[in-house]
């Protein structure tokens, strides 16, 4: 039996340690965190995340061979193998701000993890990181005055939210990175026996460091770019009477595209993507790769953009103006199936909206309570609504911005009669049928598509 510790019980600390702790009932599994309310509520039947399929886990594993504590200092004695999986924000501050990642809670950890051990360990990066953090962490661990060794792995997470339980249970992929040495290479091994208690070994990538920690970085840049060509790509279309559901089928066909990561949006959200596309920029800048840098960058300019542009369409589209206007805003989350609004582009659209002073109805299933907090002192200026009727009920506009199913199902008939003439429709996400819309009277705007008015021309 090991004892199996995770520093930092947020989207992935929890998540990932339930799936560990299900898959390995022979090991005891800890997760710790500085917030005591989060661990409070991972106790509780009101888990402090919403993820398809996590209740139920939790609820098989919990007092059994999976632990949710506060008490950090002891459990890091008590642990063989520890993951860390704190958050890594982009810094705000000095050197690289907005750019670089903040590494201060991921040092205050390793220094932690040194303070209270007494036997050596297996530190395993599970946040995501710049490319040679490692070297920091077995700098920081290994010149001690205490005799221990610490073996380092870095073991970055591809879950993704809203998906999180099945994406770890079948991963496409694990990567576990180590040091070539004979302890480095045991320490992956360690971590290669937990992962394959569920995982198929040929599923399991073991490389050096830098490359895992490197692969992280470039795989969500890589998924990133396709969201920001596609996106792209929408606002030609919009000039030229193609179609953006048409072109992306077209091109995902082709087997060396694909079609996954093609679907036009209103911008691509999350608290990931932005911050991890900007760390790697920050990395290629520092190591003199100005071209490098920018040809990353454009992925988040181009979001930006995206964002920018959906709201200038509105705006347009209602006349010029949409100050006084009630606009009813259905979804709040940066995707759907998930209560985070991390860098939602809901909420960006929500902010340049109250520049533009409509009075803003905001409607979502699960995440009303975050953005509630995330929008700060806008949200006095906000009506949250967990009834999308009555969120549309006399609206001049609907802009859906989450792909909640449950939007594509509603009546809007009904809701068509209860807002004011000419009433529009902005699908951000391309999840209503436009022409079943358009017949019911609405002015229907779209992502890469030719707009559908009753106006005369
Ligand atoms: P999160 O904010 O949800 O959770 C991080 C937790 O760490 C928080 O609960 C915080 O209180 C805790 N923490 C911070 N400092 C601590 C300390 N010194 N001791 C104990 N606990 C501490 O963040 P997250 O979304 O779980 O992301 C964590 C890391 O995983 C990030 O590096 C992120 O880039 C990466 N990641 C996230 C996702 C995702 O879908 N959210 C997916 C893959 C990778
Ligand atoms: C992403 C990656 O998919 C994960 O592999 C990674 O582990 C994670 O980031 C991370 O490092 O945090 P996540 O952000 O949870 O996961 O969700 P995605 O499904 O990737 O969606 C990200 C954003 O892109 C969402 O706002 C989504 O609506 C948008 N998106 C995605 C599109 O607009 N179009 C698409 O075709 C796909």
């Amino acid at each position: 039996m090991a004892s199996i510790l995770c520093i930092g019980a947020g989207h992935v600390g929890g998540p990932t340690m339930a799936v560990i702790a299900e898959n390995c009932p022979q090991h005891r599994v800890v997760a710790v965190d500085i917030n005591p309310a989060r661990i409070a509520a991972w106790q509780s039947d009101h888990l402090p995340i919403y993820e398809p399929g996590l209740d139920e886990l939790v609820r098989r594993s919990r007092g059994r061979n999976l632990f949710f504590s506060t008490d950090i200092e002891r459990h890091i004695d008590e642990a063989d193998i520890i993951f860390v999986s704190v958050n890594t924000p982009t810094k705000t501050f000095g050197r690289g701000a907005g750019k670089a990642a903040d590494l201060q809670y991921w040092e205050q950890t390793a220094r932690q993890i040194l303070e209270h051990s007494t036997s050596p360990k297996i530190v395993v990066e599970k946040s995501t990181l710049p490319v040679r953090t490692a070297q920091a962490m077995e700098r920081i661990l290994n010149f001690n005055d205490k005799g221990l060794k610490f073996d380092i792995v870095s073991n970055p997470e591809f879950l993704a939210e809203g998906s999180a339980i099945r994406d770890m249970q079948n991963p496409d992929r694990v990567l576990i990175g180590g040091r070539e040495t004979p302890s480095g290479q045991q320490a992956v091994q360690a971590i290669v026996d937990i992962y394959a208690q569920w995982v198929p070994r040929e599923r399991i990538i073991t490389t050096n460091l830098w490359s895992s920690e490197l692969s992280k970085l470039v795989a969500n840049a890589f998924l990133a770019q396709r969201v920001s060509s596609i996106n792209a790509i929408s606002a030609l279309c919009e000039r030229t009477g193609a179609d953006i559901t048409e072109v992306a089928h077209a091109v995902g066909t082709d087997s060396r595209i694909g079609p996954r990561f093609l679907r036009a949006s209103v911008g691509f959200g999350g608290s990931c993507f932005r911050k991890d596309i900007l760390n790697l920029v920050y990395l290629c800048e520092h190591y003199g790769l100005q071209e490098v840098a920018a040809y990353w960058e454009q992925v988040v300019k181009m979001n930006e953009h995206q964002q920018a542009r959906f709201v200038s369409t509105m705006v347009n589209a209602m006349f010029n103006t949409v100050a006084g206007k009630r606009v009813a805003l259905f979804g709040a989350a940066f995707k759907a199936n998930t209560s985070d609004t991390r860098e939602s582009p809901a909420l960006a659209v929500c902010r340049t909206l109250l520049e533009e002073r409509a009075n803003l109805v905001l409607t979502d299933p699960y995440a009303l309570e975050n953005a509630r907090a995330d929008l700060g002192h806008n949200a006095e200026r906000v009506v949250f609504e967990s009834d999308p009727y009555a969120a549309a009920r006399g609206a001049h506009a609907i802009a859906i911005l989450t792909e909640w199913p449950l939007f594509a199902e509603l009546d809007y008939e009904a809701i068509h009669r209860a807002m004011v003439k000419p009433a529009f429709i902005f699908d951000g996400r391309n999840i209503l049928d436009h022409r079943a819309l358009h017949e019911l009277g609405f002015n229907v705007y779209a992502i890469g598509k030719s707009p559908l008015t009753n106006f005369p021309s």
